[in-house]
């Protein structure tokens, strides 16, 4: 057997996985919650799991530093996913990508801001509209940005509306539903086919279970 490298995005994507992946047999050999380690190795001696945030997770696949990558669908259209398969959609850590304004803002004519950390996936949906916009990059809590005038409207991802709902914002326009995907690097899918194959076989077949 083939050594099998598989990346984790921290966070709510990790708390959904790990119940998915122990349905499909591998399961840690310890407590990933409790611990500061970044590898941790499985119940199958050849499976090693790495916890890594969510953007580099495309990147540790695309270079096959990782075999297999669990991310978010946000993550990978942000990515331009170079060098990687998408198999799986796990159906998992669902939520949606949106605008979102102050409340009562009213539609802006000319140029508008845009505050977010998913630069591409922005600029294309406002070229897409015909929308002249400028972008901001930010890491995290975009929400403030219309709040103190950075911006006009942020791009990011919403689950319960909470969020915006605690900082004075409101959604205004849908890009796409987000879950989370199995991506594999093209190379290993060649090289480690078989071990690869087993483990998307277990994977689909939890998801098709759960469906
Ligand atoms: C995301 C996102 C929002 C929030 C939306 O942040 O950036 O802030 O979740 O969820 P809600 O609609 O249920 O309130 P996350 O907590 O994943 O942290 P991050 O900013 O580090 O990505």
């Amino acid at each position: 057997m083939t050594h099998i490298t598989l990346a984790l995005t921290k966070g709510r994507i990790l708390n959904d996985a790990l119940p998915l992946l122990r349905r499909a047999d591998i399961v840690p050999s310890e407590d990933i919650a409790g611990s500061r380690k970044l590898v941790f190795f499985t119940n199958q001696a050849h499976i090693r799991l790495l916890i890594l945030r969510g953007v580099d997770v495309p990147t540790y696949v695309q270079f096959g530093a990782a075999d297999i990558g669990i991310a978010g669908k946000d993550i990978l259209l942000e990515d331009g996913g170079d060098g990687y398969y998408e198999p799986i959609d796990l159906g998992i850590a669902a939520c949606r990508l949106m605008t979102a304004v102050a409340a009562g803002a009213q539609p802006l004519k000319g140029r508008v801001i845009v505050a977010t950390k998913y630069i591409n996936v922005a600029r294309a949906f406002y070229a897409q509209r015909g929308r002249q916009a400028e972008f901001i990059k930010l890491y995290g809590a975009m929400e403030l940005a219309p709040i103190l005038n950075l911006a006009d409207e942020i791009v990011d991802i919403v689950d319960t509306g909470n969020t915006l709902r605690a900082n004075g914002l409101v959604t205004r326009e849908h890009i796409a539903d987000i879950s989370s995907r199995v991506i594999v690097n093209r190379a290993a899918m060649k090289t480690k086919f078989a071990d690869i194959q087993s483990i998307l076989d277990a994977l689909r077949a939890v998801v098709e279970n759960q469906s």
